[in-house]
């Protein structure tokens, strides 16, 4: 047998493997006080206590021993909801809303994503792939190993195929796993004239995209004002048809029936839910559907988040996301999300955790290879600088990785990203 690539050891270890992820299932995460991680081919070959498994393990010329003096080594986080392809900021938009504007008003006048759909295509090819790039350079440097990218802000065949195709460029030699995810129905593009057959226009073009393979998944902003459930569920039942996975934004401003549809269809995940009735989320719970929680954009928004208890007393899976956009959550850092969901919407520590990692790896359907830390599982790993790993929930608005891993390759160091994932960025 060949020798490991990599021999993580002295690491205060949380695998994540609980076999219930539900929310209020576990009270405690199995930790192994002085643990060790072996990598071969960048998955997990073996995980234990430390003398253990270097009793066990045969080392060559080429491993790389790493002692973790302790630190908390957690499962790379997943994030699992982001809008990550985009050109431009929105900072004035935000000082409007704190002059009274809603969400939707400054969407309606033409501004908001509206806004980005401009700036974007204004942009050049380049320009946009390498601030994505720089985006997700970012997240990696904060612990993130998998992340999720939505087109969105085309809103027309045309212009939604360009940010597919370059979506491929962004993907190129990425140090990080991206899935990828069709938004054209994300809002209605402007002056569009004919409802009907606009989102007939869309529904070709998701066959397109799945007949291309330029995305996994399809996902639709299902909200009062725009889109309705009913055109929502004959998007992503034409998903369905083509092979996708889908998900939808539901319920996010206001009640629109969005967590009962996605339990309906049996989506992998219902997304924002900030406005989500009990029997929804119930709803959700029984057919094993993933809420996933984006606390970063209601508190970005001055919204209430959605609580855990409610979730608990729902039984459901809830994931945690950055949402990371221009508009309602401009950051990347999935420790901040963290903290957000337990200092603002009750999470344990725990929760959060799995919320994450095991959770949010089923939110993209990759709960068999990533999000937790087993053999055979993928070697993405995030080392703190702590042996506590609550400090991610601790040192919040900061940056507790230490090092992080993906595939066993090395990603981020002391809190940046390493060299090869600066030089990614301008490939
Ligand atoms: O998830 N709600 C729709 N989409 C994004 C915001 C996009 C934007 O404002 O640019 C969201 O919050
Ligand atoms: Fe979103």
């Amino acid at each position: 047998m060949s020798s490991p690539d990599l021999v993580v050891f002295h690491a205060r270890i949380t695998p994540c493997s609980e076999p219930d992820t539900r929310m209020g299932a576990q009270k405690e995460l199995h930790t192994i006080e002085d643990g060790a991680l072996v990598v071969s081919a960048g998955k997990v070959e073996r995980i234990g206590q430390t003398e253990a498994v270097l009793a066990e393990t045969t080392l060559g010329p080429q491993t790389e021993l790493l002692d973790a003096e302790g630190r908390a080594l957690v499962p790379g986080f997943c994030d699992p909801h982001t809008h990550a392809l985009y050109y431009g900021r929105r900072i004035p938009e935000m000082s409007l809303r704190q002059q009274g504007k809603g969400y939707l008003e400054i969407l309606n006048a033409g501004g908001g994503i509206q806004e980005t759909v401009r700036a974007t295509a204004a942009a050049s090819d380049a320009t946009v792939v390498q601030a994505t790039r720089e985006r997700i350079a970012a997240a990696a440097a904060l612990g993130t190993t998998t992340v999720e990218v939505k087109s969105g802000y085309g809103l027309t065949a045309e212009r939604e195929s360009r940010l597919l195709r370059l979506l491929e460029q962004v993907r190129r030699h990425a140090p990080v796993t991206i899935l990828r995810t069709f938004l054209g129905l994300h809002a209605w593009p402007q002056d569009v004239a004919d409802r009907g057959a606009h989102l007939e226009a869309m529904n070709e073009l998701l066959a397109e995209v799945a007949k291309r393979n330029w995305a996994e998944m399809v996902d639709v902003f299902c909200e009062r004002g725009v889109f309705t459930p009913e055109e929502t569920r004959s998007h992503l039942e034409a998903g369905l048809r083509s092979g996708l996975q889908v998900r939808l934004h539901a319920d996010e401003l206001a009640p629109s029936g969005g967590a009962e549809l996605a339990a309906a269809l049996g989506t992998r995940s219902a997304d924002h839910l900030l406005a989500a009735t009990d029997e929804g989320l119930r709803a959700m719970g029984d057919a094993g559907v993933v809420a996933v929680n984006l606390p970063g954009t209601a508190f970005f928004l001055h919204e209430k988040p959605l609580s855990a208890a409610r979730q608990r007393q729902a039984g459901v899976m809830a994931a945690l996301a950055t949402d990371h956009n221009p508009g309602s959550c401009p950051t990347f850092s999935m420790p901040m999300i963290l903290s957000l969901a337990v200092h603002t919407a009750g999470f344990t520590p725990e929760e959060a955790l799995l919320g994450a990692t095991r959770n949010a790896s089923r939110a993209l359907g990759l709960e068999e290879e990533r999000g937790q830390l087993a053999p055979g599982f993928a070697a993405d790993f995030a080392l703190l600088d702590d042996p506590d790993f609550r400090v991610l929930m601790y040192s919040f608005g900061m940056n507790p990785v230490y090092a992080a891993f993906a595939g066993g390759r090395r990603i981020a160091r002391q809190g940046r990203p390493t060299e090869e994932v600066q030089a990614w960025i301008d490939s």
